[in-house]
């Protein structure tokens, strides 16, 4: 596919039969309608909550790691997030566990979500319908009911934002709707200068996915801040660009992966690293980006720094997901490739509910 294609708007929606364009575009409406229905749910806690687990896959799971990103420095207590058949074994009453799954429909989180019942966890669950939902009305569980006809993926408001109300709600952490209010406000900003009519000269994320085609993606966030972000871009890239890309986090990376770049030099010719970057990252990890930078020296294709953008901390780690989300359906175009059906997870599921 012509690079040119980044500059043709027409093109792009026609590649796009789910319209993830038009979700990304309406993130920020999606954020207000997500933060409302959120902070609707009468909910109190049953038992003094001593931790909060979110059990998910995939793009229901990406919700708990922005929650524990956004509400570990906020809250007294841990916040794990599982994405797995199986919970762990300090889930019990005194622990608030969110079942996400978008479908409803998803076989680990139904399961896990019955093992939460049985342990006697106090549970919340995030759901469009399907399966957990009917369970879940049958159990007298609350149930935040979300839109559905857009990919998991592309509703991260609706599978984020619930989580950090009910929080709210409980008095687990303190009010955040300033920080929420910023949030709408940036991403209706952002768009303008993300979305498809924007040429190449003026649109990071298509010159980002420029960088990107071609080239092996390598993500570097820093932990606790936008680790969670390095890993979205890759879910992103894999999912909507069906290419792969792997992330790491600093100060991790400065202890394995760093000294992993000699060899083989044909691999190292097509690695792209964009390194995430946000102002309130711990000062010394600041250091670690120049100096890992000389360190790496010509080794890779190219080294790309981001900066996160906004005031509060939600808008910060959200201008940069916006980022990553529009640069990977840049890159799903530039390969000629639909960035909507994921058919090779449709079709793992469908086997799997053959066995
Ligand atoms: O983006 C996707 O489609 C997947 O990662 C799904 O989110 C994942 O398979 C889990 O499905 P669900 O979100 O419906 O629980």
């Amino acid at each position: 596919m012509s690079e040119r294609i980044l500059d043709e708007p027409q093109s792009l929606y026609r590649l796009d039969s789910l319209g993830m364009f038009d979700a990304l575009y309406h993130l920020s409406e999606q954020c207000r309608r997500a933060w409302e229905l959120g902070t609707a749910l009468t909910v109190s806690a049953r038992d003094e909550i001593r931790q909060v687990l979110v059990t998910g896959l995939g793009g229901s799971a990406i919700g708990g790691d922005l929650l524990r990103v956004f509400a570990g420095r906020r809250l007294p207590v841990p916040v794990t997030v599982n994405r797995d058949y199986v919970l762990p074994e300090f889930v019990g009453r005194r622990t608030l566990v969110f079942a996400v799954s978008y479908s409803g429909n998803t076989e680990e989180t139904l399961s896990a979500y019955r093992q939460a019942q049985d342990k006697g966890a106090q549970v919340v669950v995030l759901t469009t319908g399907g399966k957990l939902k009917e369970m879940a009305d049958r159990d007298g569980v609350p149930v935040i009911t979300v839109p559905g006809g857009i990919s998991p993926r592309a509703a991260t408001g609706y599978l984020f934002l619930p989580t950090v109300a009910v929080l709210q709600r409980l008095g687990l952490i303190d009010p955040v709707d300033g920080q929420v209010d910023e949030l709408i406000r940036h991403l209706a900003g952002m768009r303008e200068e993300l979305k498809p009519e924007i040429p190449r000269e003026e649109n990071r994320a298509k010159q980002i996915a420029a960088r990107f085609y071609r080239c092996l993606p390598v993500i570097w966030g820093a932990s606790g801040t936008s680790e969670v972000v390095a890993q979205r871009w890759k879910g992103q890239i894999n999912e909507n660009a069906k290419a792969p890309a792997y992330w790491n986090v600093f100060p991790e990376l400065n202890h394995n992966e760093l000294v992993g770049f000699q060899e083989p030099e044909e691999l190292l010719r097509r690695l792209q690293i964009v390194i995430l970057r946000d102002a309130h990252d711990h000062p010394r990890v600041q250091k670690r980006y120049a100096i890992t930078r000389e360190i790496m020296g010509g080794a890779v294709a190219g080294i790309t720094e981001v900066q996160s953008t906004g005031e509060g901390e939600l808008a910060r780690i959200y201008s940069l997901i916006y980022l990553g989300d529009y640069a990977s359906v840049y890159l799903a175009a530039l390969y000629g490739i639909d960035p909507g059906p994921v058919k090779v997870i449709d079709h793992l599921k469908a086997r799997l509910a053959e066995e």
